[in-house]
């Protein structure tokens, strides 16, 4: 006869068993998801242009970001191999860069560049990436591979930027994008910064159509989250106000033709991504 006592014991081993196996798909799940963002040795970093005039000078000083240390890495060149975009000198303290270091090279595969707003220099922000795994949200810290589950992410620029195109704003923010910030009141991540992957969008517009619109039609378009223009049908042009607004510094405006009647509408985009 097997004791109560003994078939407790049995029944708890098994709980631990499933417990234990539940632990390790979780881990290797997440692992997976890590690996996913930080590919073989890509380390992320801040960089500045080298404008010293000498023979060895004019190359890049790297700072790898949640490193703690403020030490730089010197590298004669970047080398953008298939990277469609590339770094503007002068505004070069405005992007965070992956890639990895080769000799006195850095081999760049990722490139962002941060929204256009006032710098808040705060040493306990971190660099993180969001993603969603089973409908819950989580960060993970650049470089570190550190994860976190946070309640979601909070940002200022989708409500403080004149007419920003907000969907498109939560679609970088959510998939494809580095986010400056820490957790805030209630886990959320206050992000200060959002630096946008480059290119946006990320594979050029499809060529839109050139319509013939009978007379008194115009041809009207949306905005897809990607920032690209749709083809909406032509539409009976109407009467429409004259209000043009005014974007914030280093923020361009943007108009099409939409819908109901032809009327143009407005968005302010980061000016880096209009010009
Ligand atoms: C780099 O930035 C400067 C200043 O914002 C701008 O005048 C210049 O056109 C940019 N260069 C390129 C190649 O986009
Ligand atoms: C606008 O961009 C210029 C050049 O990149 C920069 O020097 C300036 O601080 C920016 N101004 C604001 C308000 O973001
Ligand atoms: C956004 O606006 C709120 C209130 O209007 C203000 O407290 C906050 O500092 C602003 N944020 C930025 C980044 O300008």
């Amino acid at each position: 006869m097997i004791s109560t006592k003994s078939i407790i014991f049995i029944l708890l081993l098994l709980v631990i068993g499933i417990y234990a196996t539940e632990t390790v798909t979780e881990n290797t799940d997440a692992v997976e998801k890590v690996k996913k963002h930080h590919t073989k040795k890509t380390l992320y970093y801040t960089l500045r242009k080298d404008y010293r005039k000498c023979a060895s000078c004019g190359g890049w000083f790297l700072k790898q970001v949640n490193s703690g240390d403020s030490k730089e890495i010197y590298v004669m060149a970047l080398d953008y191999d298939k990277h469609t975009t590339t770094i503007n000198d002068t505004n070069s303290d405005q992007y965070v860069v992956g890639g990895t270091l080769k000799k006195d090279q850095f081999h760049v595969s990722d490139i962002t560049r941060c929204l256009p707003a006032i710098a808040k220099k705060d040493s306990k922000l971190r660099y993180y990436v969001y993603h969603n795994e089973k409908k819950k949200d989580y960060i993970v810290e650049l470089n570190t591979g550190k994860k976190e589950k946070v309640s979601g992410v909070i940002e200022q620029f989708s409500t403080n930027v004149s007419h920003i195109h907000k969907e498109w704003l939560e679609a970088k923010v959510k998939t494809d994008s580095i986010l400056l910030g820490a957790i805030g009141k209630k886990k959320f991540l206050e992000a200060s910064s959002v630096f946008i992957r480059l290119p946006d969008p990320k594979k050029p517009c499809k060529a839109l159509p050139l319509p013939k619109c009978t007379a008194g039609h115009v041809p009207a378009f949306s905005r897809q989250v990607d920032r690209c223009l749709k083809f909406e049908g032509c539409v009976a042009e109407g009467i429409c106000t004259l209000s043009i607004p005014v974007c914030d510094t280093n923020y361009s405006l943007v108009s099409f033709n939409s819908k109901p009647n032809g009327c143009p509408k407005y968005y302010c985009d980061p000016s880096f991504l209009v010009n």
